[in-house]
């Protein structure tokens, strides 16, 4: 058996490297038939005209440039049809070589998922993967071969809009996340009819933009980097991730778009990403205004030098880079192995076999109208909900409920149930989006009457529509109140200094709290917001981010407890802005305020420190005890795995899913420790009085980090164990020691 098993890996991985080698072959000959021209041709890619995802500012004959052979990908380009139609004009190319289509499928291609921060906050990695795996399915049957996705950017300051497209703050989380939604893009493999390419962005550190200002400066430690904002995109090379998509801001004085150390060195070097990189819109052209380069030739010279293979949107490397290569200052065998890169992933997706391979309407409609995504995005929309406070237990609502006011600007609009990133399909209207209103009325039976007012617009100073509103709260039961911002106020270049709920929207929950009638509160946004009265005396607060094209329903699911809510927060909640940046794995201080002592501490003498809602935080409808905390050792050594295990009880009356959060603390190091960093986590579901015992493994690499020198060690001396409901409700403490 050992024989044939040791037989049968020797042929797989032979016939592996044969086909390897078989597509490297393909790509080397083809390199030998083209001019320099066309080899610089590949690493040009333009935008289409069927969305607009950035400053447009080439006039080029698109068409024409195709036929010549001096474009290898376009963006934007939407559809079977019109991705054909631009692959036929590659076919009249001197060489055939496809064009690439990518597109940003950032939580969805029509059937939307969440934002991919709210899908964080379900910690749900099945859940996760699944959402990619269909955005996938749809994108990919609708002509396109590559995402501009995951963004796996970690991001401590909610006043940057782009937070709703990542993760949130932590670490471990992001990259956890970061490695299955490769996985869902990505599926079994390059070439299938299901799959494209995943884009691993933005390369680097472009979540810590000063002052949460989008395409702002980041100034950082090295140490920083490799500790908080590099694992993420390490963990979609792990994933096998064929792309990664550089980014506008500079690090430490270099734009991360020249930066050799960033993408050559740790990306194609330490890491051997064999895929390709590909520029963020524009950002070879935008080292002018940053003052890095005089004009596009420096430009396309500093870029491709530094390992940027693919210029999106400059026309840099169109412009300059063969009379660079002709005056020898970027060697040819540079430009080559950028070419080849990008030839390697065409052959594997496929598309000299077929470059229409992705194109058919068949599967297309298929595609775009399966049920089961439907299905699943409601799935995922219920579980990335967040319950802040269910104080009065007014929630789950009964379905008997006589009569629900439904108020707020949110409630009747289908689109903004999209969130930010949607992708804009022209030809599909909006009808199977669930609105919120929908939802409702698809969960209620006939007795229940609905009654709705919107109260106020988003952004209103007007507040002409309260007396209607408190009208028809006046009428009912129950009100919902559906409120927020805007859904196009975060995304990209979408930076708030205030985040607070804009408008006159919380003058609203005021006016309507005097009614004295039970009030569920949903709120709706792409980034932590600031409500504090709304949180400090509203008792039942819903967070729902924005939830995707089924958010009607699965807001209902969870309003009437068809779905007991599991997320927890992905990010802390700030009380004031001036609180940012904020995140719970900060380092210890010298002086630390413990239980908000102020004097002579690390403080505010006008706020707490803590958030008004923290990192991990979530409610369900039942409730949870933790016990029984198990070591398998007190001491361990670093070749050695220590067991942990524990027991949860579902102690409520309802079934339900808890995140079980672990968190260590290296008690003392070489250099100052985080309080507490997130390890391991695990999501399960208990009936109503079931316990699990849950078994978490703690490894070195869990106990390492990056020393003075960069190292990443772990050092002997002691541990805290933390494992909770939340990162500020630790329910179960202990501590270990790690022995040389
Ligand atoms: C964004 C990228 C996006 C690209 C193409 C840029 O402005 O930063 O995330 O993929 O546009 O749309």
């Amino acid at each position: 058996m050992r024989n044939l098993l040791a037989a049968l890996f020797l042929t797989t991985t032979i016939l592996g490297y044969a086909q390897q080698k078989t597509i490297d072959q393909k790509v080397d000959e083809l390199l030998q038939k083209m001019t320099l021209e066309e080899k610089i041709g590949q690493l040009n890619q333009y935008t289409g005209d069927n969305t607009v995802t950035g400053p447009l500012t080439i006039n080029a004959n698109k068409q024409q440039e195709i036929k010549e052979g001096k474009i290898g990908s376009m963006l934007n380009v939407i559809g079977w049809k019109y991705t054909r139609q631009y692959q036929e004009l590659a076919m009249q190319s001197r060489l055939k070589i496809p064009l690439l289509f990518g597109l940003d499928v950032i939580h969805g291609y029509k059937t939307t998922f969440p934002l991919p921060l709210a899908e964080a906050a379900s910690w749900d990695l099945n859940a996760m993967e699944l959402s990619a795996r269909i955005a996938a399915t749809e994108a990919a049957a609708s002509g396109i071969h590559w995402t501009f996705a995951p963004m796996v950017d970690i991001s401590r300051d909610p006043r940057w809009g782009r937070v709703m497209e990542g993760a949130g703050e932590d670490t471990y989380l992001g990259s956890r996340i970061a490695y299955a939604r490769v996985k869902g893009f990505q599926g079994n493999k390059l070439g299938d009819l299901n799959s494209v390419m995943a884009c691993a962005k933005h390369f680097a550190a472009y979540g810590a933009a000063v002052g949460g200002r989008d395409y702002n400066s980041v100034d950082m430690s090295d140490r920083m980097l490799w500790e908080t904002y590099l694992p993420p995109f390490k963990a979609t090379v792990d994933a096998g991730v064929a792309t990664f998509m550089n980014s506008f801001n500079d690090i430490n004085g270099i734009p991360a778009t020249a930066n050799k150390y960033i993408q050559r060195d740790i990306l194609k070097g330490k890491w051997n990403f064999q895929g390709f990189v590909v520029s963020d819109w524009g950002s070879i052209g935008e080292m002018i205004a940053h003052g890095y380069c005089k004009d596009g030739k420096e430009a396309a010279e500093k870029a491709v030098l530094a390992g940027s293979d693919m210029d999106m949107e400059s026309n840099a490397y169109r412009n300059h880079l063969a009379q660079l290569v002709n005056e020898n200052k970027v060697p040819l065998s540079i430009v080559d192995e950028a070419v080849k890169r990008i030839l390697r992933k065409k052959f594997e997706l496929g598309l000299f076999d077929d470059p229409y391979k992705f194109c058919s309407k068949e599967r297309q409609d298929k595609a775009l109208s399966n049920p089961e995504h439907t299905k699943a995005a409601r799935e995922v929309a219920a579980k990335s909900i967040v319950l802040l406070k269910n104080e009065k237990n007014i929630l789950p609502l009964s379905k008997e409920t006589k009569t629900i006011a439904f108020i707020g600007p949110m409630v009747k609009p289908k689109r903004i149930n999209h969130g930010f990133w949607a992708i804009d399909l022209k030809d599909i209207d909006s009808t199977y989006i669930v609105s919120q209103w929908e939802g409702l009325q698809n969960k209620v039976g006939k007795k229940t009457k609905l009654l709705y007012a919107k109260g106020c617009g988003i952004l209103d100073t007007d507040k002409s529509g309260f007396k209607e509103a408190i009208e028809v709260a006046n009428q009912a039961d129950v009100v919902i109140l559906s409120i927020g911002e805007r859904f196009d106020m975060s995304g990209e270049a979408k930076s708030r200094s205030n985040i607070h709920l804009p408008g006159v929207q919380e003058d609203l929950i005021k006016e309507l709290q005097k009614t004295g009638k039970p009030i569920v509160i949903l709120i709706n946004a792409g980034r932590p917001l600031i409500f504090n009265w709304t949180a400090d005396n509203m008792p039942t607060i819903v967070y729902t981010w924005w939830l995707g094209s089924e958010a009607g329903n699965a807001i209902a699911d969870v309003l009437f407890g068809d779905y007991n809510p599991s997320g927890k927060l992905p990010m802390s909640f700030p009380r004031e802005e001036g609180q940012i940046p904020i995140y719970y794995n900060h380092f210890s201080t010298g002086r630390p305020s413990i239980n908000e002592d102020k004097v002579y501490k690390s403080a505010y003498i006008d706020l707490p420190n803590s958030p008004k809602f923290p990192f991990g935080y979530g409610l369900s409808y039942t409730t949870f005890k933790y016990g029984d905390l198990k070591l398998s050792k007190t001491k361990i050594s670093s070749n050695e795995t220590l067991e942990v295990s524990m027991t949860i009880t579902n102690t409520g009356k309802f079934a339900g899913e808890e995140v079980v959060q672990l968190y260590l603390q290296d008690k003392f190091g070489s250099v100052v420790r985080p309080i507490m960093e997130l390890k391991d986590f695990q999501k399960i579901k208990l009936e109503a009085g079931e316990s699990k015992t849950l078994t978490f493994s703690i490894d070195n690499e869990k106990l390492s980090f990056y020393n003075q020198v960069l190292e990443f060690k772990s050092e002997p001396g002691e541990f805290n164990l933390m494992i909770g409901s939340s990162s500020a409700d630790i329910r179960l403490n202990s501590t270990f020691e790690l022995i040389p």
